[in-house]
């Protein structure tokens, strides 16, 4: 197996044992535990310095703090994202300044793309054949793509939720989809990760990058912390606010932050915020509850248009508040409404186009700052995790409604009928 010097195996986050990832490849052999890439710091050859010399290119300039050399990677060219100044977002937020990490400009569209990336490079390193997993959509997409240059056959699993730009380019791209049997309306994740599990029972052969089941997913994704703080000349922002779902990415970027606080590259770690949407929070409602792990959302109480974030039982949720306390961040959950309605003011007052899901950040960050959780100068990053267009049913729609009810209003009011005009 061809890995970098510093990485010195995968330690499990349940009983600290560490093993040899020529030979455990997914959950702990000994507890079922999720396995974490393990480093050496001091092996690591690399300095601010060095990387200034390096091109901004893609995720892969960070190999020295990845287990797998650029040599060996699979890639497309993922990371390397902008991190665009959103003045106007700043105003009206009421913070110094608000930045926002457009992961919309990956190749598949979504920062998916960093974790399929390094999972794919490690399936290829294990010598597999065929690769699998569940996702909500874009991680599903992300796979049939990295599956693809790896020469790999993928296996997709998506919910019938899964909106059409995920289904159709993970055919594109030439995986095997299964998108489950909608009953009472649409299935959900859980569905799909039924049909998965079934599946891997009659194939033990496949090779699984699904979260938190292969060790590489969160490791791809502390590249988005490590060109963050890399841009912002290694000061740490007041908060990265954060889209929350299975929180693969906020867990990596935690990760990310320790590591170069560790390094002595920065001197803080880096306060996380989970945004969710009301409708499916058990995040949220967790760290409210002060618990350290989630209650499932039953299926039939899911109730938001933001597929990737619709996760009613993310099974790391330990790691997530983990993270979240130990980096003095916070959570916060807003409405559909409001979420909607922040990706349309994100796409008018800067031009920058947010997902559905990925508008939860910038409505939680309007949230978070009217219960007085930021000062007037601080520095709050959103994570746009994926491309405005990926969402355009849901964006359009809730234009329409709007319209709706702008038109109803003007109808009212000029008759002075509202329930409220009376009072
Ligand atoms: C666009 C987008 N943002 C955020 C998420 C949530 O990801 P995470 O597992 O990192 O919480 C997803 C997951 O599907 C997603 O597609
Ligand atoms: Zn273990």
């Amino acid at each position: 197996m061809e890995t970098t010097d510093a990485f010195v195996g995968l330690s499990c986050v349940d009983c600290d044992g560490t093993f040899d990832p020529a030979t455990a490849t997914h959950r702990c052999p000994d507890c079922g535990g999720v396995l974490d890439p393990a480093y050496d710091l001091d092996r690591i050859d690399l300095a601010p310095d060095d990387l200034a010399e390096r091109p901004y290119e893609s995720m892969w300039r960070y190999a020295e703090l990845l287990p797998f050399p650029a040599e060996a990677a699979v890639s497309l060219g993922e990371g390397a994202t902008p991190l665009v100044d959103c003045p106007a977002l700043a105003d009206a937020i009421g913070v110094g300044r608000v930045l926002l990490k457009d992961e919309g400009s990956n190749p598949t569209g979504t920062f998916k793309d960093r974790g399929q990336s390094l999972a794919m490079t490690a399936a290829r390193q294990h010598g597999a054949a065929d690769v699998a997993l569940n996702s909500a959509g874009n991680a599903g997409q992300a796979a049939a793509a990295y599956a693809a240059r790896a020469d790999l056959d993928a296996h997709v699993f998506l919910p019938s939720r899964a909106g059409f730009t995920q289904t159709a380019m993970t055919e594109v791209h030439g995986a095997d989809l299964t998108v489950t049997d909608p009953i009472d309306g649409d299935s959900q994740i859980g569905d799909a990760g039924r049909a998965y599990a079934a599946a891997m029972e009659d194939h033990p052969d496949w090779y699984s990058t699904k979260t938190f089941v292969t060790p590489y997913r969160h490791e791809g994704k502390k590249t988005m912390a490590f060109e963050l703080l890399e841009r912002l000349d290694w000061e740490t922002p007041d908060a990265v606010v954060y889209p929350t779902g299975g929180g693969v990415g906020l867990v990596g970027m935690h990760k990310a932050a320790r590591e170069l606080r560790e390094l002595g590259w920065t001197d803080e770690l880096v306060p996380m915020y989970a945004a969710q949407a009301a409708g499916c929070s058990p995040v949220v409602d967790a760290y409210e509850a002060g618990a350290d792990r989630h209650e499932p959302v039953p299926d039939d109480e899911i109730d938001t248009a933001c597929n990737g974030i619709a996760i009613p039982d993310p099974g790391a949720s330990p790691l997530i508040l983990d993270a979240i306390r130990e980096s003095n961040g916070g959570a916060v959950a807003t409405t559909d409404r409001e979420i909607l309605d922040a990706a349309i003011e994100v796409a008018r007052a800067e031009g920058l186009e947010v997902g559905a899901t990925c508008a939860a950040a910038a409505s939680g960050a309007f949230a978070l700052a009217a219960a007085g959780e930021f000062g007037p100068d601080d520095t709050v990053v959103l994570l746009n995790t994926g491309a405005g267009n990926k969402d355009v049913d849901a964006l359009r729609a809730h234009l329409g409604e709007r319209e709706v009810d702008e038109a109803a209003a003007k109808t009212d009011g000029a008759g002075g009928t509202t329930e409220t005009a009376g009072e």
